[in-house]
């Protein structure tokens, strides 16, 4: 079997003879970086195409990363769903909320990778369709109310083709701040189709109402 790089489809392909056997398209990240959004496998071949594709890709090309962390963040089998959680945080609430929908995203199948605003792992963000922000409720309490840190959100990286979700986690009233959250996310190019606040004391019970919009929309795996 070999591999060749069709660059005109933006892709590598496996070929088996003269059968092409799998696909994986590519997108270069960086310099030093190739993510693989998403591989395709000929269904007779499943098990031994997509290790075969990562593998020879991974060793024959020149520019792939060798640890392999991120080109294995995108290589993703087609249907497969994966998400992003990006939280930006000052005491810990909306880190910890962050990880309480990671687990239950991963409770259903959908590989998830949390990440503070500040360190995102592009590879595993270019690999993922759907992204959730969370941010803390910044205000005067009853008025006033905006995501926390809205300057660290206005930069987050570009999400355009992402379904996104959005939360604020909040101590006694979140005005606004789930509307505007999703504003800056739909303004860096995500669709945003949902949110919530999330009490900083029913994190569990307000995550998991997140949780529920959010597998409504995107089917387990
Ligand atoms: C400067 C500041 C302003 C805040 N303003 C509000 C507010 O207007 N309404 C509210 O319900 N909570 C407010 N809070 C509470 C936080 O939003 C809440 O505790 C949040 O869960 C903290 O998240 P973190 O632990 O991720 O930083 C404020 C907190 C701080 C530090």
């Amino acid at each position: 079997m070999e591999v060749r790089r069709n660059e005109q489809r933006g892709r590598y392909e496996l070929f088996d003879g003269n059968a092409v056997v799998g696909i994986a398209d590519y997108r270069e990240q960086a310099e030093d970086v190739v993510v693989m959004p998403r591989t395709e496998i000929n269904p007779d071949r499943r098990g031994q195409g997509l290790g075969a594709v990562r593998r020879r890709v991974h060793r024959r090309t020149p520019g792939v990363r060798r640890d392999g962390r991120r080109l294995a963040a995108g290589l993703v089998e087609k249907r497969s769903v994966n998400a992003v959680v990006i939280w930006e945080s000052v005491t810990g609430t909306t880190r910890k909320a962050a990880n309480l929908v990671a687990a239950g995203l991963r409770a259903k199948g959908i590989e998830t990778t949390v990440n503070s605003v500040t360190r995102i792992d592009h590879g595993a963000l270019s690999a993922a369709s759907i992204v959730i922000v969370g941010s803390w409720t910044d205000g005067l309490v009853f008025f006033g109310q905006k995501p926390g840190r809205q300057s660290r959100l206005w930069s987050l990286p570009y999400l355009t083709g992402k379904q996104a979700f959005v939360y604020c986690t909040y101590a006694v009233d979140a005005g606004r701040a789930v509307d505007k959250l999703a504003a800056i996310v739909q303004s860096r190019g995500a669709d945003v189709l949902g949110g919530r606040k999330v009490h900083r004391f029913h994190l569990e019970r307000d995550c998991a109402a997140l949780l529920e919009q959010i597998l409504q929309t995107v089917p387990a795996s």
